[in-house]
């Protein structure tokens, strides 16, 4: 049986004392029960706080990119090793405001995603098509190129220690979320297509859903047979919106 994946990707907000605070509001409403994993992904500079902060509790830690290169002379960039060394468990790869501010393409994602598991790191693989993508009939295409890149450099078996986050360009941080259809229709697109290569292991796939995702939409996206949690944005900067999405997925 699948688990629940709320994962909250912070983007570039917060501060030292305002992230201490917003874990601390987490961890104080953290709903009870199992079946579901709640995960947060600040920011580089307070991710070794973080983690202190966590350190036997069950939120887990997570960042919002890595290297694709293992060390070395790459200015500026954060190896995987490092992020597992400070007690990171879960990475970010490709989501689409790198994809398209950063020029990371598929191939470089696929990188990433590798390096990530070499260094025991879980990668979150986002993919999605952009509004005119949708509007043209690209999407089951643009995702499939976007999985395909990963499946072709890492191999199918690699899905069995990752996630994959479905992620319309069009509904991030714009309030516009996929109808809970939308998404199940993409979902399960994604999961057939990884079912082509191994039954087991898009069986056994988390696919979670990103995009203005909140306490009002998430009950309705969770119930859906394909998607396994949530990559939130703007509504995990507040404990009590992230709370919100997360007891909907302990009472889903
Ligand atoms: P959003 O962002 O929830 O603010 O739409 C989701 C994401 O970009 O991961």
């Amino acid at each position: 049986m699948r688990e629940f994946l709320i994962a909250g990707n912070w983007k570039m907000n917060g501060s030292s004392t305002g992230s201490a605070e917003l874990v601390a509001g987490v961890l104080a409403g953290m709903p009870a029960g199992s079946g579901f994993s709640v995960l947060v992904c600040p920011p580089f500079p307070y991710l070794s706080a973080i983690a202190g902060q966590v350190k036997g509790s069950a939120l887990k830690l997570g960042a919002q990119n890595v290297s694709e290169h293992e060390s070395g002379a790459y200015t500026g960039e954060v190896a995987p090793a490092m992020l597992r060394d400070i007690g990171c468990e879960y990475v970010i790869v490709g989501h689409s405001e790198r994809r398209a501010m950063y020029g990371e393409s598929s191939f470089q994602v696929a990188a990433k995603f590798q390096a990530a598991q070499a260094a025991g790191l879980v990668p979150i693989l986002c993919v999605g098509e952009t509004l005119d993508e949708r509007e043209s009939g690209a999407t089951e295409s643009v995702v499939d190129y976007q999985l395909g890149a990963v499946i072709d450099a890492a191999g199918i078996g690699a899905f069995s220690s990752a996630v994959v986050a479905y992620e319309p360009v069009w509904a991030i941080g714009t309030g516009k979320t996929a109808t809970p259809e939308q998404a199940q229709d993409v979902h399960k697109h994604i999961r057939a297509l990884l079912s082509g290569h191994d039954v087991d292991v898009a069986a056994g796939l988390r696919i979670l859903y990103g995009g203005s995702m909140k306490g009002e939409n998430a009950a309705g996206l969770l119930a859906m047979p394909d998607i396994d949690g949530g990559l939130i944005g703007g509504a995990s900067l507040q404990a009590m919106d992230f709370l919100a999405i997360a007891n909907a997925a302990a009472r889903t």
